[in-house]
């Protein structure tokens, strides 16, 4: 399956999710097709990371600017898009079979979201082949008084075409030290909460 992680506004988390949902499936004995088109290549430099520090399983990540190379049909396909390459982001869109969209909680990340969601129905323009959309909260609060979280998703749960991951994956530590040490969360801490509920949200998404 073609998996693409994308979202219009930066930062909300789509080289981490790329990176580690890219770990988590070589751990559980998937073959892994990755691609990064974001010209900031933060997914390329992470896996880069891991090589260098000799982590296995190995990751490797390609960078493209425009998808010139051909994909593995036998691989979990995963691609990390970012606003900043147009070109890129519009290929992978026709090509995915998924998109997953992470969305902060926040009220102008929810608009972006519904203005990403416009541009992957330009994209798809006269194409008949079934496209899945699934947006989650990602970074969401861990203090239960916050309540945007909630908010979030239930504003995402009213947009017509995707499905609402129950899973949120909340702001953590663990998440940012998975980046600078080419580790996935549930290899630098199994057992821990990261490591749990990105152990539930994977699962949810290759069940
Ligand atoms: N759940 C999380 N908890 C804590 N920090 C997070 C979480 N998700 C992402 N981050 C951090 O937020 C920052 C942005 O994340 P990331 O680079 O994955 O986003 P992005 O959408 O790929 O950004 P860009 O648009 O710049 O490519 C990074 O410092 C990352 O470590
Ligand atoms: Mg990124």
């Amino acid at each position: 399956m073609i998996t693409v992680v994308a979202n219009l506004k930066g930062g909300s988390g789509k080289s981490t999710v790329s990176f580690n949902l890219s770990i988590w499936l070589l751990s559980h004995g998937y073959e892994v097709q990755a691609f990064d088109l974001d010209p900031q290549l933060t997914f390329h430099d992470v896996a880069q990371i891991r090589r260098d520090e000799d982590h296995q399983p190995v990751l490797e990540v390609m960078a493209l600017e425009t998808l010139t190379a051909d994909i593995n049909h036998d691989a979990e396909v995963i691609f990390d898009v970012g606003a900043a390459n147009p070109q890129g982001m519009g290929e992978a869109i026709r090509q995915a079979h998924r998109i997953i969209i992470p969305v902060p909680p926040s009220q102008p990340d929810v608009w972006a979201t519904q203005r990403f969601l416009k541009t992957v129905r330009e994209a798809r323009e006269g194409m008949d082949e079934p496209l899945e959309i699934v947006v989650f909260v990602n970074r969401a609060d861990t203090h239960h008084a916050v309540r945007e979280s909630d908010d979030t998703e239930a504003a995402l749960a009213q947009l017509q075409g995707v499905t609402v991951l129950p899973h949120r994956l909340y702001q953590r530590t663990i998440y940012r030290r998975s980046m600078s040490e080419g580790l996935a969360v549930f290899e630098l801490w199994r057992g821990s909460k990261g490591s749990d509920e990105f152990d539930i949200f994977a699962s949810a998404l290759y069940q």
